[in-house]
């Protein structure tokens, strides 16, 4: 499924929102590399991030073919600037409720990107009837994740105590959100 900015986007963005394809590979595993250097509030260290293009390439293409999951790219000038990929575990019990992780590179966050790729999102969420519940993890620190979130409509439903050790010292609970779309 394609999505792109139009008059129903959710909300405006100065980006194009598309799915992912194949010959993206190489730009967003160089993109992915740039958010783990640059970004406080992810688990993944930049040094823990194995994966290379051709693998990214191979990732994309499941994410493809796989009709409960899928990676959006916001693109300014045909570069990519922002990522969202959800996870649906494919178990019968649990498989109406997918996970997913987004972010926006530095220099374009405060901009509406993340709103616009969480909008377009849920779009694709509603578009798939199978999915009713979708929910995240974020740090009790991340204070602009949280406010995105809040503003979507997503609601706390636990923390996990102390769950994120940073290399400087500081401890921080995961906050587990849910949202029914
Ligand atoms: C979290 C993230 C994806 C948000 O993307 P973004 O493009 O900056 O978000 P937006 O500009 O769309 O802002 C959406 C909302 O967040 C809140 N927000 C924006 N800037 C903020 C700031 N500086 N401080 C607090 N809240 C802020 C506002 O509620 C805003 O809505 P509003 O503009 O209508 O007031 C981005 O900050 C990011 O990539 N962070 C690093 C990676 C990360 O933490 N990912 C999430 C892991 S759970």
């Amino acid at each position: 499924m394609t999505v792109t900015n139009s008059a129903t986007s959710p909300t405006k963005s100065p980006v194009i929102i598309r799915e992912g394809k194949i010959s993206d590979g190489k730009a967003l595993n160089a993109y992915i590399r740039t958010i783990f250097e640059t970004t406080d509030h992810l688990i993944t260290r930049p040094s823990e991030f194995k994966m290379g293009a051709w693998r990214q390439r191979r990732w994309i293409a499941q994410k493809l073919m796989d009709p409960v999951e899928t990676c959006l790219v916001a693109l300014a000038d045909g570069e990519i600037v922002g990522m969202l990929d959800n996870w649906t575990d494919k178990r019968g019990r649990v498989t109406h409720a997918t996970c997913f992780s987004m972010s926006v590179k530095k220099g374009w966050r405060c901009k509406g990107v993340g709103a616009d790729l969480l909008g377009h999102f849920i779009q694709w969420v509603k578009a798939h009837k199978r999915l009713t519940r979708i929910e995240l993890h974020v740090h009790s620190d991340n204070k602009h994740a949280l406010a995105l979130y809040k503003k979507v409509g997503f609601e706390l439903e636990g923390t996990r105590k102390k769950a994120v050790f940073y290399e400087d010292g500081r401890v921080v609970d995961d906050h587990i959100m849910a949202f029914w779309p």
